[in-house]
């Protein structure tokens, strides 16, 4: 896929120079994600020529310092044969930093003198902060003069918590910045494999006639971790899987992989056609709620033959938190193309296995003319992670006389089909988007929106009902009751 998208940086309308100033610069998103994909980014010779990097973060710390920091982070981070000392010091002599307090103006006087913006660079604000400051960081930047047409504002998710929140958010922003220049991260998106879905729809003329509820007896999306909340109690107690995982990377995913051939690959045809998709997604709410989705929270378990304690000893949980920490749900696409195929979406922390992974489930051949009739019908796994696999089941014969089926799997894995090519970072893709002003991999306002106004109702009818998690061990695969959501009509989760 990589191969088919231009390189940004040879594009001949690149910008030459940029500024990027990462709020919460001090954060995990900023030096865990965001300056080694910079890192990457320099080293390959991507960025703008003139590009400078300013960290902004509370704590008084000298730009020595932040640099010590960053560097211990970034060789944490990069694979040790592509962190390069020299490398490293070209690095370090464009990234700086400022102590200041994003809450007050008066800061934003000495971040202006500090950088001394000329109006014909880029400007990337990139707010890897607490979503309350989005609206007085933006209003902030207004009043100081940096946030004029080459300036652009990276917002990352939670992008509020419910279609209300989202909607103050969304208009503080707007009244700063128009639509043009705010950039919505959904990381999945940025993800090769992610973007590979589009290339298999629409570079390839075998699946698409295929991809219609003629032909398609269901689909499953699965994003499994084995991680627990780790360091982020505090934000996860209130957010939970659906507002963490669902309402944004997998609706996201069902989109993509759902949605009509967009006219052109640019940004508004691409989310025109994700919005009809949430548009038509069948509303979840009062008893439906019940019957349709599953809430899971993790007990204490094992994973990798570690022992872990349950959700509610993690740091900065309450002690009687009701927040899921897995959601399994059956969702309906109520269009033309999607009438009548179950989509199960599934998410959990503290599952069995890190998988990411879409399966396709192909109906039975309509005449059984060589098999009992008990055949499992042609399955297309795209597994976005850890591996980057495409297998298409088929049915063959196996050897020997008589005609005896069996499944066989035509594998692709991309990861070696790329001939050893590095696989680029998410946030490496989007932060060259960003850049160059591509939002084709960004999510609009109204998309934003749209995913709230589906998802309220769930969490809605789960406070109605007073539906609590159900448990699950950690190291399994999440509820019993997530079994039964797909036993009843027939199926089991595919694994
Ligand atoms: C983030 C969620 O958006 O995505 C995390 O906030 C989750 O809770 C993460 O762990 C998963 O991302 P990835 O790229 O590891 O699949």
């Amino acid at each position: 896929m990589a191969e088919q998208f231009p390189k940004m940086s040879e594009k001949s309308d690149f910008p030459l120079s940029c500024d990027i100033l990462v709020f919460g610069g001090t954060g995990d998103l900023a030096l865990h994600k965001l300056l080694p994909a910079l890192y990457h980014l320099h080293r390959e010779n991507r960025l703008p020529a003139d590009t400078r990097i300013l960290a902004l973060a509370r704590s008084a710390r000298t730009p020595e310092q932040y640099l010590a920091l960053a560097e211990r982070h970034c060789r944490a981070q990069v694979a040790r044969a592509e962190f390069d000392a020299a490398d490293w010091q070209s690095f370090a002599a464009r990234l700086d930093y400022l102590a200041m307090d994003a809450s007050q103006s008066a800061d934003f006087g000495r971040l202006r003198q500090r950088l001394k913006h000329s109006a014909e660079r880029v400007l990337v604000h990139y707010l890897a902060t607490a979503p309350d400051l989005f609206a007085p960081i933006a209003q902030h930047l207004k009043l100081a003069g940096l946030a004029g047409p080459q300036a652009r504002i990276v917002l990352e998710k939670p992008l509020g918590h419910s279609l209300e929140s989202a909607q103050a958010i969304n208009q503080a922003i707007g009244a700063v910045f128009d639509e043009s220049r705010v950039f919505r991260i959904d990381h999945y998106l940025g993800k090769e494999t992610v973007q590979n879905l589009l290339a298999l729809r629409f570079a390839n003329t075998l699946f698409e006639p295929l991809w219609r509820s003629a032909y398609i007896d269901h689909v499953q999306i699965s994003v499994n971790e084995t991680l627990g909340v780790e360091n982020r109690g505090a934000y996860y107690d209130h957010a939970g899987a659906m507002r963490d995982m669902v309402q944004n990377h997998l609706l996201q995913l069902l989109c993509l992989l759902t949605m009509e051939v967009p006219v052109h690959f640019d940004a508004e045809s691409v989310r025109d056609e994700k919005l009809k998709i949430l548009h038509a997604l069948r509303p979840i709410a009062g008893q439906d709620v019940q019957d349709r989705t599953v809430r899971g929270q993790y007990g204490a378990g094992h994973i990798g033959g570690q022992e872990v304690p349950a959700y509610w000893f993690e740091k900065q949980v309450d002690n009687d938190s009701d927040t899921e920490t897995f959601v399994a749900l059956r969702a309906d696409i109520d269009n033309w193309r999607w009438s009548g195929v179950p989509f199960y979406l599934r998410t959990g922390k503290r599952m069995a296995k890190k998988r990411s992974e879409i399966v396709i489930q192909f109906k039975p051949v309509p005449h059984d003319l060589i098999g009992d009739g008990t055949g499992p019908a042609n399955r297309l796994w795209i597994r976005l992670q850890p591996e980057e696999r495409i297998s298409l089941q088929l049915m063959a014969k196996t050897p020997g006389r008589g005609m005896q089926l069996e499944p066989v799997e035509l594998d692709l894995n991309l990861a070696q089909a790329s001939r050893g090519k590095r696989r680029w970072d998410a946030y490496e893709r989007l932060l060259l988007d960003v850049i160059e002003g591509d939002s084709t991999l960004f999510m609009r306002r109204d998309e934003v929106e749209a995913a709230w106004r589906w998802v309220d109702p769930i969490i809605a009818g789960w406070q109605e009902y007073y539906q609590r998690p159900r448990n699950y061990p950690a190291g399994s695969d999440g509820p019993e009751q997530a079994q039964m959501l797909l036993e009843l009509q027939g199926r089991r989760w595919l694994e």
